[in-house]
């Protein structure tokens, strides 16, 4: 079928925004303004290990949400990464097509736009590309991007990184739950954890006090790992409010996501986020979701629950069945 892309009607130059881009009146960003004065947590991973833990463990309590800077991935590689996305966004819409995903026949991964299911159903204000890129056995190679001509060997090599952040941070969260290190990992499939790359390109819009680029959710992966280009838009909510996440260059934006609330029974929290757009600049952002294997089987850790202090807060199911209630808005 026939997509409109957000991007070419951007370009199309609308001085007006299509009806189904319009959120309804209490959802729009000039209703429900972050508030001032509050930033979100900054964690510098050169820091003693002892208070590294401390303070990702405050984070992951009071947030759900921190900045990580002094990870050791250098400012090429991301900035190569960023480069090889754009490009990849800036090829005639023909080009891209070819990668066209289709979500409703199973197929998620490719690029990108969401679709209205009805007609009260309002839509976001970006396009993306999705593709799973670890491990080696579930990536498949040929809908990765091949123009640029860089796009795999980049992606790759910010792969291993992110495989790298990805144990680093679990082990951080799993000592600071109480349990041995390698406890949360081993639960969300070991050396077989999937990492996924999701480039969400929100184009200008017109109107963009009427719009959302992702409107409120938690992500239902165990964490993601975001970095955004250099326009700021990122909401996480905190004690009842919006707090606008300002752009801090290198940084990595770490979402605890539902997979880590349930394994920590409730300790951490799934950070509900959303993201605005702009009127004059396109903002780009690179979110890699770290997720079990869909067979694997998710509840809270045995060792944070007993009978009398310490029930249960959530059932224990695969990994499949918890996306496929989540994709469906049916309760957990
Ligand atoms: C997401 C997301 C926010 C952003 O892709 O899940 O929340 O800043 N993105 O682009
Ligand atoms: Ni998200």
């Amino acid at each position: 079928m026939e997509m409109e892309r957000v991007q070419a009607l951007a370009y199309a130059g609308l001085n007006e925004l299509p009806a189904q881009f319009i959120r309804p009146i209490n959802e729009r960003p000039e209703n429900s303004k972050p508030i001032s004065g509050v930033t979100v947590p900054v964690i510098s991973l050169s820091q003693p290990r002892h208070v590294i833990i401390e303070e990702v463990y405050k984070a992951c309590r009071e947030w759900g949400f921190f900045l990580v800077t002094d990870h050791g991935i250098s400012s090429a590689l991301i900035q190569q990464l960023q480069e090889v996305g754009q490009q990849f966004f800036g090829l005639p819409q023909k080009e891209k097509e070819a990668y066209a995903n289709d979500p409703a026949t199973g197929k998620f991964e490719g690029y990108g736009t969401k679709m209205t299911k009805n007609l009260d159903e309002k839509v976001e204000w970006v396009d993306y590309f999705f593709h799973v890129m670890s491990p080696k056995a579930k990536t498949n190679y040929d809908i990765w991007p091949k123009h640029p001509h860089t796009y795999r060997e980049v992606t790759e090599e910010y792969n291993k990184e992110m495989l790298r952040v990805t144990n680093e941070l679990l082990e951080l969260l799993s000592e600071g739950l109480g349990v041995e290190g390698n406890v949360l990992k081993s639960h969300l499939g070991g050396e077989d954890i999937e990492l996924e790359m999701k480039i969400n390109m929100y184009p200008p819009c017109p109107q963009p006090q009427l719009a959302l680029g992702v409107e409120p959710h938690t992500d239902m992966s165990a964490l993601t790992i975001l970095v955004p280009n250099d326009v700021p838009g990122l909401h996480v909510w905190k004690d009842g409010n919006w707090v606008a996440v300002n752009y801090l260059p290198n940084a990595l934006f770490v979402h605890v996501g539902d997979q880590i609330e349930v394994l920590s029974n409730g300790k951490y929290k799934s950070v509900l986020h959303r993201s605005i757009v702009n009127k004059e600049r396109m903002r780009m952002s690179w979110a890699v979701f770290a997720v079990p294997p869909h067979e694997a089987l998710i509840g809270p850790l045995q060792e944070l629950v007993d009978d009398d202090q310490n029930p249960p807060k959530y059932s224990t199911k695969t990994f499949a069945e918890y996306r496929y209630r989540k994709f469906n808005k049916l309760p957990q």
